[in-house]
């Protein structure tokens, strides 16, 4: 059986080994800048022993922000980031951040602009809520904005010591509103077939590897399907996963589901939506989690390794690295996933439960972890401490408050 515990190298970076924590909002900025509490997290997961771990998720640009108060690598936010990857290296780890455009999925009041953008003009599902009732369909000079905001971003990145960018194509982001014939409804070169609607996003991942390739490792989280009828499949995710080994993409990391549409795909399991109301201030969000409540499969229960079938079919289809993802506990079972060719293990959950998994699983290899896959970390995210797991931790510590206060550096 595969050895998790072998080194890999992916592009010009070597991992110690094949776990990677995976990107998982942390929510531990202020003014768009990193905390002290990201910073202890990050090292302690790299203390637990993983071989690369994933800071999620930074913003190419304010207007790219999901939340005000994201992180964006601007120019200012170098020395904080670069705490953080100094960190991470003193232990022994790699980091990667993971970098991305919320196109029409904003949750604030801040944008520059009357209308945000997405891959097709319409409705603003999200914008409804405050106030803004239509998108806007990008033009070529908006394209060309959105490649130049990745390169800049990965180049900082680069500046700020991480190894690695992974660009979110997932979930419903700017990108992947170009993958899904949810939300690409264009007549030209970028919208139609399933190769069309990934051209934008390997344009920008093209764009980011002749910039930054030889320094960093440059990764893609795209979805495996959306799983919702009329959403994109596994084919569409098998023409995606093409476009973006030609335009040079180190490693894929494999995922599903839509914030909006299906939120439960991503995670295999529900959501605690009445907890994730509670969490909201506005009348229009509470009406948004009752909607998302109705909309999941009553039927749905969660099974480890909940991605695997789909992903199987996607390493059938390319020979670049890919990466699994989709409910890892236990390590038996990551080994049979790098058997079956895939090239990395990535884990958010079991991670968040217990930051010391994997050197768990090394000392013991056949611990199991205690994540019930209940997603009420997913609630918490939205409180003031950010993410945390309410199952393991005490989210009053007023050590970790007191870390959230302060900037990284
Ligand atoms: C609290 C929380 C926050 C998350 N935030 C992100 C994110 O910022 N970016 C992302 O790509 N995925 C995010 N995810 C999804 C995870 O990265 C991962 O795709 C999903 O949880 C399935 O992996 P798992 O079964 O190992 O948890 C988040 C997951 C959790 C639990
Ligand atoms: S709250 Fe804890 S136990 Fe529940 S899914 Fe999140 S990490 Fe796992």
């Amino acid at each position: 059986m595969a050895d998790a515990f072998s080194a890999v190298t992916i592009g010009p970076v070597t991992l110690r080994n094949r776990f990677i924590r995976s990107g998982a909002n942390e929510m531990m900025t202020k003014d768009s800048l990193p905390t002290r509490a990201l910073l202890e997290l990050h090292r302690n997961l790299a203390k637990g022993g993983v071989g690369m771990t994933t800071l999620a998720y930074v913003a190419v640009s304010r207007d790219g922000r999901t939340f005000a108060s994201q992180g964006v690598l601007d120019e200012r936010a170098i020395p904080h980031y670069r705490a953080i990857t100094e960190a991470v290296h003193e232990q022994g780890a790699k980091i990667s951040a993971q970098i991305t455009h919320a196109g029409s999925f904003v949750q604030h009041k801040e944008l520059s602009t009357r209308r945000a953008m997405s891959a097709s003009g319409g409705i603003d599902m999200m914008g409804v809520m405050m106030g803004r009732f239509l998108q806007h369909e990008m033009t070529r000079a908006d394209m060309d904005k959105v490649v130049a905001e990745f390169v800049a971003t990965a180049q900082r990145a680069a500046e700020a010591g991480f190894d690695a960018v992974e660009l979110h194509m997932g979930h419903g982001y700017l990108l992947n509103q170009f993958i899904s014939p949810l939300s690409n409804k264009r007549r030209d070169e970028y919208g139609g077939s399933a190769e069309n609607r990934a051209r934008f996003p390997a344009e920008v991942l093209a764009a980011v590897k002749r910039a930054v390739g030889d320094k960093l490792a440059i990764l893609a989280k795209i979805n495996l399907m959306d799983g919702v009828p009329k959403g994109a499949t596994v084919e569409d995710a098998i023409a995606t996963a093409r476009a973006l080994e030609a335009a040079g993409a180190d490693m894929l990391v494999l995922s599903a589901g839509r914030n909006i549409e299906s939120s439960w795909q991503i995670f295999g399991s529900p959501l605690p939506y009445d907890d994730m109301s509670k969490m909201q201030p506005g009348l229009l969000s509470k009406l948004q989690f009752a909607m998302l409540k109705m909309s999941t499969p009553k039927s749905l229960t969660f099974h480890e390794m909940f991605l695997l079938e789909a992903a199987r079919r996607l390493r059938a289809a390319v020979r670049m690295n890919l990466a699994y993802l989709g409910g890892v506990q236990a390590r038996d079972r990551a080994e049979a996933a790098l058997d079956e060719g895939f090239n990395a293990i990535v884990i958010a959950r079991a991670l968040v439960h217990d930051p010391d998994l994997i050197n768990k699983f090394q000392a013991d290899p056949a611990f199991h972890s205690g994540c019930t896959a209940c997603n009420r970390c997913v609630a918490m995210m939205y409180g003031p401490a950010g993410t945390f797991c309410p199952v393991t931790n005490n989210a009053l510590d007023p050590a970790l408050n007191q870390m959230q206060a302060a900037h990284a550096a």
